[in-house]
């Protein structure tokens, strides 16, 4: 069984991403040797700065070792340290139509953000497909709002495969049963993000711990008293995802334990349990920034690995393609 997902390395990480994502890529180091991509060429498909890009690719992988990803039970690159993606982007492209692209919804969401709308930007699917596709994927843990650009892989790799011959595995979506999709806490009907959401309503995974609490106490709920999940109580509904990934307790149980208590008892204890959860990462994460050169060793041999396992996938799409040997 194959895993495989990617991460950006810009923008700071917040438990959206960690719920939705980075807790999957970790759960998954117990059944497989997932691979887990620092996809920097996708960072740079919009408005960046390239000193920051150095910084938080390697701030990244210590983030994720810090958050329990193991070396030596994944394979933990970086993108462009892997140059079949840029090569097999460009083959893939000719097979995925502009009308594809173009209602992508997260294309049209970036798109609004940016004053400079790159080509890179709109073509960013089709390099997210051949960093799955390479590796001949079967899982992609992701949050909910990658389903659209999963569901295109699979479309891609399939017309892939019937025109030039069986290539590739096509992969499944994998989101996880609760937390696919964290909202923010001030505006709770929009995904919790970095770059499209409000500051208050982010929890940063690097927030100091008193930051943390005045976020999570002052999420927006509603105008009623219980905590339980359904209609018009998406705040309420989102803390209890949070609480219940945060301490381990289906959302039952927690239902229960809050029965007739107040909202304010239990933001306070969700602040708690997120602090709590984030405390020891936080912790391991500054250990690991104090050495860089370290953290460039784990990348390069996760690199070595990576084009270890992508360069068959590479040279049969070379081949079947028709291309004249070099
Ligand atoms: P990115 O970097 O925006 O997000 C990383 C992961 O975090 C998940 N996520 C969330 N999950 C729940 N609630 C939220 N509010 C939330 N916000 C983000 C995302 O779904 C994602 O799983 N295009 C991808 C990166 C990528 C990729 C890939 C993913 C490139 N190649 C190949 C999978 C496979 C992205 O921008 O994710």
């Amino acid at each position: 069984m194959r895993i495989f997902s990617g991460i950006q390395p810009t923008g700071e990480k917040h438990l959206g991403n960690y719920i939705g994502a980075i807790r999957q890529y970790v759960d998954s180091q117990e059944e497989s040797d997932p691979v887990i991509c620092i996809v920097d060429l996708h960072s740079i498909t919009v408005a960046y700065d390239p000193e920051d890009l150095r910084e938080s690719t390697l701030s990244l992988a210590a983030l994720l070792v810090a958050s329990g990803l193991d070396p030596d039970r994944c394979t933990l690159f970086v993108q462009s340290h892997n140059t079949n993606h840029a090569q097999a982007a460009w083959m893939l492209s000719v097979v995925t139509s502009f009308g594809e692209l173009r209602r992508m919804t997260q294309f049209k969401d970036k798109a609004d953000q940016q004053e400079f709308v790159s080509v890179g930007l709109f073509t960013y699917p089709v390099l997210q497909a051949a960093d799955i596709l390479l590796y001949q994927t079967d899982a992609v843990p992701v949050g909910e709002d990658q389903r659209q650009h999963v569901e295109l892989t699979r479309d891609i790799a399939e017309r892939f495969n019937s025109r030039f011959g069986k290539t590739f595995v096509v992969p499944a979506v994998v989101t996880p049963k609760l937390g696919a999709k964290i909202t923010d806490l001030q505006e709770p009907a929009k995904k919790m993000s970095t770059t499209g959401g409000t500051a208050l309503g982010t929890v940063q995974m690097l927030d100091e711990p008193d930051t943390i609490r005045k976020k999570i106490k002052s999420a927006v709920t509603d105008s009623g008293r219980e905590v339980r999940r359904g209609e018009g109580k998406e705040g309420i509904e989102n803390l209890i995802s949070i609480m219940s990934v945060s301490t381990d307790q289906e959302p039952e149980a927690i239902e229960a334990r809050y029965d007739g208590a107040g909202y304010g008892d239990f933001k306070s204890d969700v602040a708690e349990a997120v602090v709590e959860l984030f405390a020891p990462i936080q912790e391991r994460y500054r250990e690991l920034r104090q050495d860089p050169a370290e953290l460039q060793r784990l990348l390069a041999v996760g690199a070595e690995k990576a084009r270890a396992l992508s360069g068959p996938t590479l040279a049969n799409m070379y081949e079947r393609m028709g291309f004249a040997k070099p």
